[in-house]
């Protein structure tokens, strides 16, 4: 089998992705009398041999489904044997450093090949990966998989401190990838595995101080178009939200027209009436969203709960909000109903920066 290929049938000795669901993912190699115990019970492995991929496959207590492995899944289920680039992270590199086929790549560390994967995927069939681990039984192991994965012409593995010996490669590589605790001790000897035409060169780093001393020697070595970025991924909530309509003052036609004095501190009133309640909508729908990802805080519980005490006389109906889907696009008096996505005010996820930049033809 080849990660590079597809083919139809699962045959002995195969790499495959087990898919319970999208959080409960196996990779297993298909060996002949071996069983694989998942939440459903025992998988006889033999049974496997022979069936197309992609079949529904039925176990006792439950079914599966037995997928041909790709990059992507490969690095949701790939052994880990340090931190790993996760396909956020990998689509911008791909993207950035202009990977197509043909490209001549060069990687340290290779880690447990989780990028090495992609990139392979990526270049071949023309191009190729020289990628370089000082760690050599790491070194040993992503051979041993690209191998078994059928990519081992499109890479060639180094063991080797590149930082100390640098990658003794000259005018070779159309993009340089680095995942380094210190990059900069490896830059010099990337900038000489660049084609002479130029290339790109991205380094991931976790820390922020990290980015400043690699984007200084960038900028010494006559690397230009330095650029950083954080790629997260955004979750959005789906709510509903009462907006009050703004008041544009007593030349408002809609108000000054109707409107009393008395009227309008009516009305002010009610609109904060509303605001009020949609705060303690929104933070209760954290609250309860927040309850079911995580343990509670209890300190953070009880001021909500005392805050909606408080309130609960001023607020509107709270189930009322949240179920009459009647109030979509309703327009009262005074405010306005829709839905809308509502993003998180901090985003988890940090994994690093990517620097990226050129070097152009001298
Ligand atoms: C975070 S891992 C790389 C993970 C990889 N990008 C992946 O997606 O699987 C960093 C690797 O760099 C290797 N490394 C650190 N310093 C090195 C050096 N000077 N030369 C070669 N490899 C090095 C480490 O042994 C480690 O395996």
């Amino acid at each position: 089998m080849s990660f590079k290929e597809y083919k139809t049938n699962i045959e002995e000795n195969d790499t495959a992705i087990l898919y319970l669901g999208f959080d409960n993912m196996h990779a297993i190699k298909v060996v002949k009398g071996q069983t694989f115990q998942t939440k459903f019970g025992a998988l006889r492995l033999s049974n496997l041999i022979g069936k197309p991929y992609g079949s529904r496959i039925q176990c006792p207590k439950g079914y599966l489904y037995v997928l041909y492995p790709n990059p992507e899944l490969w690095t949701q289920n790939l052994p880990h044997r340090t931190q790993i680039l996760y396909s956020t992270d990998i689509s911008l590199v791909t993207l950035q450093l202009d990977l197509k086929p043909g490209s001549v790549v060069v990687e340290s560390g290779t880690g447990s090949g989780s990028l090495s994967h992609a990139i392979i995927r990526t270049v071949a069939p023309e191009g190729h990966l020289y990628t370089f681990e000082f760690h050599e039984q790491r070194a040993q192991i992503a051979k041993e998989e690209f191998v078994e994965h059928g990519v081992s012409d499109f890479v060639t593995v180094t063991h080797k401190d590149v930082c100390q010996d640098g990658f003794g490669l000259n005018g070779i590589a159309d993009a340089v990838f680095l995942d380094l605790p210190r990059p900069w001790d490896a830059i010099t000897s990337a900038k000489q595995a660049l084609k002479k035409e130029g290339g790109r060169l991205c380094s991931f780093s976790p820390c922020i101080e990290q980015v400043q001393k690699t984007c200084e020697l960038l900028q010494q070595l006559g690397f230009e178009d330095i650029t950083s970025m954080e790629c997260l991924v955004k979750n959005y909530d789906v709510r509903t939200i009462n907006l009050p309509i703004a008041d544009l003052g007593k030349n408002n036609s809609a108000l000054s027209n109707t409107c009393t004095a008395l009227d309008e501190k009516k009305a002010c009133k009610e609109i904060e009436e509303k605001a009020d309640s949609v705060k303690i909508q929104t933070e209760t729908e954290d609250l309860e969203t927040k309850e079911k990802s995580e343990p509670m805080d209890t300190d953070l519980k009880e001021k909500l709960t005392s805050k909606e005490k408080d309130k609960s006389n001023k607020a509107v109906d709270k189930n009322k909000l949240r179920t009459d889907f009647d109030l979509i696009g309703k327009k009262e008096e005074y405010s306005f109903f829709f839905k809308t996505g509502v993003f998180p005010q901090n985003m988890p996820g940090h994994t690093g920066y990517l620097t990226f930049c050129t070097l152009y033809p001298s």
